[in-house]
């Protein structure tokens, strides 16, 4: 079976977006082989406040509990908590090239019109390789935008080996389909976004007011007609969210909505969207009403991360010359 990782950075709130275009279907394709990372390290490389991180990360992980994921089937930790990730890092430092990081198309983005920029900033992906190699995964689940990171991980591992002898294991990035493609209620040509004001976007942590609230005030398009088209980006927005949490289809919903307005539309969505995300979000009240037993269950996951880990830090230490 492939070990396969997946590393998901701590930062800001998880939006309907994010549920429904990839954490609904982890909980259903769960197994042993997976390893769930928070990256909370490669969140001090930007601006944050140390208490809120602590926070969001907790949360994160409350969430993924909530959205199905259990910690006694796959492998859940915070990236913090198993020390080999700090220490394979700098080993994979001495192995990649300034030139490498430098090239990082994520890199001269987050570092440009700064005044100083963190020197983790350039060696960010370093610590990305080290999150996979740790643990030889052979698949990692990315977007296109770690294309990049992922084929300077394949190139740490393929000359750590030549240079060291055979320890690390080449990942193999895959780019799982999106779910469903969301889009932000008042900028509907743009993708839901924690980036974007909140007006326009679901969160999985607000109530059910709040959510149909939004929904209500989502903006629509002219004219009154109710279906799909590239001339009505809101009203099409409002039909993939209802196809999206109740499973109908978009020709289905535009017969059934002939006629009906714009009013009946946001009406049935706000009702949908929160009886989709309820069991989500009762889940996550329980969790969160004791983070004690979360965070007991991620010293657990972090544990069972470290037993691979540190074996696989024993061989590095062996193979670049350190003492045992
Ligand atoms: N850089 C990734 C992102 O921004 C997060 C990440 C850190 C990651 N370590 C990883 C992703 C390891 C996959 C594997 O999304």
């Amino acid at each position: 079976m492939a070990r396969v990782l997946s590393g998901i950075q701590p930062t800001g709130d998880l939006h309907l977006g994010n549920y429904v275009g990839a954490i609904r279907r982890w909980a259903v394709e769960q197994q042993p082989e997976h390893f769930y990372c928070v990256v909370d390290l490669h969140a001090l490389t930007v601006d944050y406040d140390p208490a809120e991180l602590r926070l969001a990360t907790r949360e994160l992980a409350t969430w993924l509990m909530a959205a199905g994921l259990d910690p006694t089937t796959v492998t859940l930790f915070v990236q913090s908590q198993v020390r080999e990730h700090s220490e394979l890092a700098w080993i994979l430092q001495c192995v990649a090239t300034y030139g490498e990081l430098h090239r990082m198309v994520q890199f001269k983005e987050k570092g440009q019109g700064r005044q100083s920029v963190p020197a983790a900033l350039l060696t960010y992906p370093v610590l990305q390789a080290a999150d996979i190699l740790l643990y030889h995964a052979d698949e990692v689940p990315i977007g296109a935008d770690q294309r990049q990171h992922l084929e300077l991980a394949r190139t740490v591992a393929a000359r750590f080996n030549q240079r060291f002898g055979e320890v690390m294991t080449e990942p193999t990035p895959t780019f799982p389909e999106v779910g469903a493609r969301v889009m932000d209620l008042q900028q509907p040509e743009r993708k839901m976004s924690k980036s974007l004001p909140a007006a326009g976007g679901l969160f999985l942590g607000e109530d059910e007011n709040a959510t149909a609230k939004k929904v209500q005030r989502a903006v629509t398009d002219s004219g009154t007609e109710v279906r799909r088209g590239d001339d009505k980006p809101g009203v099409t927005n409002l039909l993939e969210l209802l196809s999206a949490v109740t499973g109908s289809d978009i020709a289905d919903l535009e017969q059934r909505y002939a006629g009906a307005g714009y009013g009946a539309v946001k009406r049935d969505v706000a009702e949908a969207v929160n009886a989709f995300l309820r069991p989500v979000r009762e889940r996550h009240a329980e969790l969160a009403a004791d983070p004690g037993a979360v965070e007991a269950a991620l010293r657990d996951g972090a544990e069972r991360a470290r037993e691979v880990a540190a074996a696989t830090m024993e061989r590095v230490r062996d193979a670049v010359g350190l003492l045992p």
